[in-house]
């Protein structure tokens, strides 16, 4: 037992990365090409940007793609109910405070401390699901770019410290609300959408490895996407990662089956038919919804 945790140990100190990297081609046309330019001139003018847009549009990967081109280190928050400020800003550690008292080394620093002291992005997820106190928390860093420590002291900012936010759109159900205050400390609203189909179809491509399917499959797949989103009965429609995981599947295992239609009529139900409630309509399922446009689609 003792030789599996150590060899778990050694596995766990080789698996330590210094970054993630972006590890597909980023696809900057359309939107995205607006979107990122947008980011980076608020960045760089000091203005915090808010990207805006429903799940799997792009929203991280423009702001990971921001701090890799800025040569910025990354820090991110996911925020819900329970992210509370010492989360982000951090804490001392009980056990080495009892030892030597608060200080610089018994301060374990949290990701927003140290993208501030590294000059680094700051995205805070969701920022409309973070309490209000934990949202109060963040005017100082971002309005005056420091924050009061004690009894540390105050910790300034360096000059490349940058913070973005992301949010699904407010009419989206279950959307919290961003306070007034931090509303007012957004200077710059970054909306992303579903792409064209152009654009989503070189995102698919370019994030499914080894990619050989005809254009046909590739249409079949997109016209299903794009058909949950013309739904309005599913709550959830199939998001640009929806399309990335069914092409992977099809494209991977096509040569199981008879045909294309074949492969992706056994793959898309499970990737489409997202467990979750149909609005309105009386009797309906999602497997319901999604089965007849898959059947559309094939005919
Ligand atoms: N412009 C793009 N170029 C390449 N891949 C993209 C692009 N937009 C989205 N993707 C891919 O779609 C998926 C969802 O993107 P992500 O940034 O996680 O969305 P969000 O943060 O809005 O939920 C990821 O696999 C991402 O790589
Ligand atoms: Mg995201």
């Amino acid at each position: 037992m003792a030789e599996k945790e150590q060899g778990f140990r050694k596995m766990l100190e080789k698996s330590i990365v210094e970054n993630i990297r972006i590890e597909h081609p980023v696809v900057l046309k359309g939107q995205y090409e607006t979107a990122y330019s947008l980011l980076k001139d608020a960045l760089d003018t000091g203005i915090t940007p808010c990207l805006v847009g429903p799940p799997g549009v792009g929203k991280s990967l423009l702001a990971r793609k921001v701090a890799e081109d800025t040569a910025r280190s990354f820090h991110e928050v996911f925020f819900d109910e329970n992210v509370t400020p010492s989360r982000l800003i951090g804490s001392f550690d009980p056990a080495l405070v009892v030892r030597s008292g608060r200080n610089i080394s018994s301060f374990e620093p949290g990701p927003l401390i140290r993208a501030m002291v590294e000059g680094g992005l700051f995205v805070a997820h969701e920022l409309n699901r973070a309490t209000e106190f934990c949202q109060n928390s963040l005017i100082a860093p971002l309005e005056e770019r420091h924050y009061h420590l004690f009894p540390l002291g105050m910790v300034k900012a360096q000059e490349s410290f940058a913070f973005v936010a992301t949010q699904n759109p407010i009419e989206t159900s279950g959307t919290y609300r961003l306070s007034k205050v931090l509303v007012d400390r957004i200077g710059c609203w970054i909306r992303l959408t579903y792409p064209t189909k152009e654009t989503e179809l070189e995102i698919i491509r370019e994030n499914t490895p080894a990619f050989s399917l005809p254009v046909s499959a590739l249409d079949k797949i997109y016209e299903m996407v794009k058909a949950t989103r013309e739904s309005h009965v599913l709550e959830i429609p199939a998001s640009p990662r929806s399309g990335i995981y069914l092409t992977r599947l099809v494209n991977k295992y096509i040569e199981r089956f008879e045909s294309e239609d074949a492969a992706i009529k056994f793959f898309a139900p499970a990737v489409l038919a997202k467990e979750m409630k149909v609005r309105g309509e009386e009797g309906k399922t999602v497997a319901k919804v999604v089965d007849e446009i898959i059947k559309k689609v094939l005919s």
